[in-house]
């Protein structure tokens, strides 16, 4: 085998009490050529799952009629219903007498209903008396791939795409394995092509490839899940031989309506486009004069009339700032560049914005853009590849992360206005909102280079299906779902996801001020490594204290970004959550925390304690030899060391660097360079 099945591996489980509601399959929708694809897949998905986790054999019976229904006992029940409380992607699940019914709306429902009654059974729950109803939080939930068409993955730490291989795409079984794993967590859109479009990525949308995009869009459509595009802003100039691609111009428009119009004649049942446009390089609008506004709501209104969506990123900045530039602040550029354009986008448009005002650091505040935008669509864009966060060598569980931003309050409205109220669409109605994830994925055995990495794929799916869950529970679900029922596996694993996070962040860049990685790669610790480059990412220390004075009085203004009472709160040295005190402040090595530690001895503690949690997780890793698959255990183990090898260049470093700027020893006299 090529690949593993991550969490839809169906291991055993022993001893399950309630398989007599699980004998046989029926559906009762229409008869059996009505069936559609998505039908026909849920009932594959409970069949392979009951039979390798239970041992049972299920029949399948087809049902045509309410009446036939009727006289139906025991099985599981997979019906449509009109019932008011689901929307469109909805189920309910109810155990009756000896029967289990699934019921939904749509055949997605359906599919969806099956996916969560095998992750009960997965977990060893018992589904007697079960009475849930389940409807998704966010409409869109999408996987943002960053593959190139030469097979290369940019960000990608899992070896290679499993799209594309020399200009060419990839059709084969491993497709399907794809979208089986991330519908049954709930995703329902995925981009395929890495948002930088060069050369044949710019061509998928011709003739070239759009056979072989049909058949894959519809092995992706039989479990629910609508292909999109990362498109090329001048391909009207590198396709079309025009001279321009401004969004006003007549022939661009002609040019793009043909183009759209042959893309939805092979693919129909098509998404939309993803846009990275005046972005690092990319082309877009403003070479004309033009606003994003005018650049995005061309393609949108073209679009429009198949039901097609235009996502456009809000990743716009400078990335040519001179270092001894105070005033210019990569920070605000997302907000500066798209707050004036509120109101202006159609309404197909979907605004894509990242998680924090930089660019995926272990930690950021939340973008200011969420709490200013009221009359647009957003989308909340996160990034699964470890790309700042360990590379997927380093274990990272990034749903704690992803929580606190959807938990965050932007005051946008009196109350009710937290990240994951806006991008629901809850907070203003809207029905083309929700969440995006740079995918971690890639051609390796386990898919995510890291086994423990691919609960953050897992966890993206569940949390965008529904934000209210925890990270614990995430967490244990997967770990559930993915490895052997033992109590100590269970809460070893568990301990190390829960604690990974914070540990990367104690032993790397403190307080919020993020980089201080190597340039181009991002693995590893470079203090001044873009301390003198052109990409607005600096720390500012010297030998008195550290920081980026962001307040409105003294700094770039980027505090001002936010409603009140966030503005002060961020502006206020003393009232500026300390996780993000460098962020937003110049702050001497002297200054006392609420610890009532200098920042200084913080900085060396911190990274003292990452190295040694990193040694503990090590430690209760290995205990677990022997309770899981060897080839899993020898794989993270490796991963571990390289884990461990990084934590200590970075604690060495960082030490250092600062021991040698400040002049200051550390309190308990440990070995600094
Ligand atoms: C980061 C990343 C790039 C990526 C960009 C983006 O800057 O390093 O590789 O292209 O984000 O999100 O567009």
């Amino acid at each position: 085998m090529k690949y593993n099945k991550c969490w839809l591996n169906f291991n055993p489980i022993n001893n399950y009490g309630d398989k007599e509601f699980l004998t046989e399959i029926i559906v009762c929708t229409g008869n059996k050529e009505n069936n559609s694809l998505i039908i026909d897949n849920a009932i594959k998905e409970l069949t392979e799952a009951l039979n390798k986790m239970l041992n049972i054999k299920v029949d399948q019976r087809i049902l045509a009629s309410e009446d036939e229904a009727a006289t139906v006992k025991s099985g599981i029940i997979l019906k449509l219903t009109d019932d008011s409380t689901l929307k469109e992607e909805g189920f309910s699940i109810k155990q009756i007498g000896e029967a289990v019914y699934i019921e939904a709306k749509t055949d997605k429902g359906l599919l969806y209903g099956s996916f969560d009654l095998i992750r009960r059974i997965a977990q060893g729950q018992s589904i007697r008396g079960l009475n849930i109803t389940e409807n998704p939080k966010n409409n869109f939930r999408m996987l943002n791939h960053w593959d190139n068409m030469d097979g290369s993955i940019e960000r990608g730490y899992s070896g290679n795409s499993f799209f594309f291989e020399n200009d060419e795409i990839i059709l084969d079984e491993r497709i399907v394995d794809y979208a089986r794993l991330i519908a049954s967590v709930g995703i329902n859109a995925t981009v395929i092509n890495n948002v930088n479009v060069h050369e044949a990525a710019t061509e998928l949308i011709t003739d070239r490839y759009l056979g072989k995009l049909r058949t894959m869009a519809d092995i992706f459509a039989g479990y629910g899940i609508k292909l999109y595009l990362s498109a090329n802003f001048a391909a009207p100039i590198e396709l079309g031989g025009l001279p321009v691609s401004d969004p006003l111009d007549k022939d661009v428009e002609e040019w793009w309506k043909n183009c759209i119009k042959k893309v939805y004649e092979y693919i129909p049942h098509f998404g939309g486009f993803l846009i990275k446009a005046d972005s690092e390089g990319r082309p877009g609008p403003f070479t004309y004069g033009r606003t994003h506004a005018e650049g995005a709501n061309l393609l949108a209104r073209i679009l429009k009339p198949y039901g097609g969506i235009l996502i456009w990123r809000c990743f716009v900045y400078n990335c040519q700032q001179d270092w001894r530039d105070y005033k210019t602040d990569r920070a605000r550029a997302a907000y500066d560049n798209f707050i004036g354009l509120d109101g202006e986008f159609d309404d197909n448009v979907i605004l894509q914005i990242k998680n924090g005002p930089m660019d995926f650091q272990v930690r950021e505040p939340v973008s200011p853009l969420f709490g200013g935008l009221k009359n647009t669509n957003m989308i909340l864009e996160v990034q699964a590849a470890q790309e700042y966060t360990g590379h997927q060598k380093d274990v990272c569980y990034l749903i704690p992360m992803w929580k606190e931003v959807l938990d965050f309050e932007t005051y946008a409205k009196k109350d009710g206005s937290t990240v994951a109220d806006i991008v629901s669409g809850r907070a203003y109605n809207q029905v083309n909102c929700g969440m995006a994830a740079v995918s971690n994925t890639g051609n390796d055995y386990n898919w995510t280079g890291n086994d423990l990495a691919a609960s953050n794929l897992y966890g993206f799916g569940r949390l965008a299906w529904n934000t209210e869950l925890s990270s614990e529970q995430i967490a244990m679900e997967w770990i559930k779902q993915t490895f052997p029922h033992e109590d100590k596996v269970i809460n070893t694993v568990h301990e190390i996801l829960m604690k990974s996070w914070p540990v990367y962040e104690k032993y790397t860049s403190p307080l919020g001020i993020g980089w201080m990685v190597n340039p181009n790669n991002h693995y590893g610790p470079n203090v001044d490594g873009y301390e003198y480059d052109r990409w607005g990412t600096y720390h500012r220390a010297d030998r008195d204290g550290m920081g980026v004075d962001r307040t409105v009085k003294n700094g770039t203004g980027y505090a001002g970004q936010y409603n009140e009472p966030l503005a002060s709160m961020y502006e206020n040295i003393e009232t500026c959550p300390e996780e993000l005190l460098l962020f937003f402040h110049y702050v001497r090595y002297d200054y006392k925390l609420k610890t009532g530690k200098t920042l200084i001895q913080h900085i060396y503690d911190t990274h003292f304690e990452g190295v040694e949690e990193v040694e503990k997780m090590i430690e209760g890793w290995k205990e677990l030899k022997g309770l899981i698959p060897d080839d899993v255990h020898d794989r993270v183990s490796a991963r571990f060391n390289m884990q461990l090898e990084n934590a200590i260049e970075w604690r060495d470093r960082v030490n250092t660097y600062f021991y040698r700027k400040s002049g200051v020893k550390d309190e308990k006299g440990r070995k600094i360079f």
